[in-house]
């Protein structure tokens, strides 16, 4: 007995339940909750934020973002004090979980480039349907360009708002749809934001993973308030008013 229960310490020492490192990419299990932001989910699939979702702190969040994904740190610090005060995590801890993300219209909104409308209820998993819809957009079948994007922002909008009989859509909620494409644009095609390698585009939209095998580096500048601003003032541009 006791030399069976030696053994069995000796091989549990010698092949111990190992988490996956950080870095790996493991998509959520059933016990992990993600929220409606790519950039989140991806950081939390490869562990450079909590793989649960759950508790995370403002300095994780802005180096996450930075060093993976060199998002500006005041850009980030910027966007957490917004979420703060829209109501979002714990203003006192300065801390936040992702499901604190999904909370509808607060920053979550409509017409969402690849999810549902909170009227059909998942409105944080990514919606392939939805993503395949914006690639066929693609007009060189290659890249997704500001104009293809433009087009597909506009023509979401319009579908959401003949589908959903609570779709809301004012001022703020165009504000975000337009800040969060620049985002995109921005941080996953640093080469070119014009023009988004469609493959770019699945690995993170749709594996929420870091695009590195699809030949995706992080830009060497960063992205900040006014490359996104910039981005999303001639998006809005291309993509005239909306009419809500
Ligand atoms: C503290 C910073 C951030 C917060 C709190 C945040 C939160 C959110 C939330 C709540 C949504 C859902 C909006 C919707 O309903 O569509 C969203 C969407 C999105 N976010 Fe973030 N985000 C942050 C930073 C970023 C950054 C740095 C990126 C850069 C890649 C990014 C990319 C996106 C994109 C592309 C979407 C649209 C997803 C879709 O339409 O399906 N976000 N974000």
């Amino acid at each position: 007995m006791i030399f069976k229960l030696a053994t069995l310490a000796l091989s549990v020492a010698a092949f111990p339940q190992s988490e996956p490192q950080v870095g790996q990419w493991v998509p959520a299990g059933p016990n992990d909750v993600r929220s409606p932001c790519p950039i989140f989910n991806t950081m939390a699939n490869h562990g450079f934020l909590p793989r649960d979702g759950g508790v995370m702190t403002r300095q994780q969040i802005v180096t996450a973002f930075k060093e993976q994904m060199s998002i500006d740190e005041t850009l980030t610090n910027q966007l957490l004090d917004a979420t703060y005060l829209l109501g979002l995590g714990n203003a006192h801890d300065q801390t936040l979980t992702l499901a604190s993300l999904n909370t509808h219209n607060a920053i979550e909104h409509d017409a969402s480039l690849f999810r549902n409308d909170a009227f059909f209820g998942d409105n944080h998993t990514r919606n392939l349907t939805l993503l395949n819809q914006l690639i066929s957009y693609s007009s060189d079948g290659q890249t997704i360009s500001i104009d293809d994007l433009a087009r597909y922002r506009k023509d979401r909008f319009a579908d959401s708002k003949a589908r959903d009989p609570n779709f809301t859509f004012g001022p703020k909620q165009e504000f975000l749809a337009f800040g969060e494409a620049a985002l995109l644009a921005e941080t996953i095609s640093p080469a070119n934001p014009k023009q988004i390698p469609i493959a770019v585009l699945k690995a993170f939209a749709g594996d929420e993973r870091l695009p590195v095998a699809e030949g995706w580096v992080k830009r060497t500048d960063t992205v900040n308030d006014l490359n996104v601003g910039a981005f999303a003032a001639e998006l809005k541009i291309k993509a005239g008013v909306f009419n809500s």
